[in-house]
């Protein structure tokens, strides 16, 4: 068994560990993948067929997250791997950071802390660090699933009127469901949380941009790889929406060269949606439980391809 990083939580002495703090090489773990059994991923693991199909002895890969667009679902299924990931016990924790990324964009925190602390703050006045009320807006989520539920229960408490869309066409109360293009427009803030994949891909592109309010916000605690990077920074840029709270990117880690870091009507933070320290031993616990059952040849108690019990 192959762990591709040190966890919190007790790691059986037979599982080899990569010892070190970066991410293995996709080298390494492809060699890594010849002689295993089993594979306890992150999702920074890119976890394509050609390593799946590397691996002629895989029982199982468990993955320390809920989303698996790292992992080729597809070539583990037509090989019979059974793919853990871990739903459910991060999903307080990550809407906490989507609201906490929601209210700092709006409130300006981080940079009224830059300013406090770069020496700026010479007197009271009337009119600096103006920010945008929360209570009482409407909140656009994209995505009612068990985060956006999360969301949505948060925004209550804010008085916000809650829009959603959802593939499955589930309601939820006190929240009206509409299409995208109702949602982007009549929304002040606009929360991602569906999960990454062919269909949300690019799902928040240029147009979509162009639908929102001049004076929303964008939040996006999910995956990077459902909005239109380029077309976010052009809209941030021209002032055509007013800010964005991110946590996920494009690319990760986000490239000092970003201009993203040169806005300052965004609030930037590293992928910590579920980083807290009960949530991350939870996750770490539950991927190796899923990794155990596995190995044993049981269903693993969170799959994400259950296909392959067909
Ligand atoms: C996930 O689980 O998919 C998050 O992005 C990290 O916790």
């Amino acid at each position: 068994v192959f762990v591709t990083r040190k966890l919190p939580a007790a790691i059986p002495d037979d599982y080899e560990v990569w010892p070190e703090e970066a991410p293995p090489p996709y080298a390494e773990l492809l060699a890594r993948a010849r002689d295993c059994d089993g594979l306890l991923c992150m999702l920074t693991d890119r976890i394509d067929r050609a390593l799946i199909e590397a691996g002629p002895g895989f029982r199982v890969i468990s993955q320390m997250a809920v989303g698996v667009d790292n992992i080729d679902l597809e070539a583990a299924t037509r090989r019979r791997i059974p793919v853990g990931h871990t739903p459910g016990v991060l999903t307080e924790t990550t809407a906490d950071l989507a609201f906490g990324l929601l209210l700092a964009t709006a409130r300006r925190i981080p940079e009224a802390e830059r300013f406090l602390r770069e020496g700026r703050w010479h007197y009271w006045a009337p009119e600096i660090l103006l920010g945008t009320d929360v209570q009482g807006t409407t909140l656009g989520i994209v995505g009612m699933g068990a985060i956006g539920r999360a969301v949505a229960r948060r925004a209550a408490g804010f008085g916000m009127r809650v829009l959603y869309t959802n593939r499955s066409g589930a309601g939820y109360a006190g929240a009206q469901r509409v299409e995208l293009d109702e949602l982007l427009a009549r929304s002040d803030f606009v929360s991602i949380n569906c999960p990454l994949n062919d269909g949300t891909r690019g799902l928040i592109g240029r147009r979509e941009l162009a639908l929102m309010k001049p004076s929303a916000i964008l939040v996006n605690a999910s995956r990077g790889g459902i909005v239109d990077e380029p077309a976010l920074v052009d809209a941030l840029r021209s002032g055509r929406i007013a800010g964005a709270g991110l946590d996920v990117y494009a690319v990760e880690p986000l490239p000092m060269d970003s201009p993203l870091l040169d806005l300052s009507n965004v609030v930037l933070v590293p992928h910590i949606g579920s980083a807290s320290v009960a949530t991350r031993g939870r996750m770490a616990e539950m991927a190796l439980e899923n990794l155990r059952a596995g190995l044993a040849g049981r269903r693993l108690p969170n799959c994400a391809n259950p296909a392959v019990y067909d």
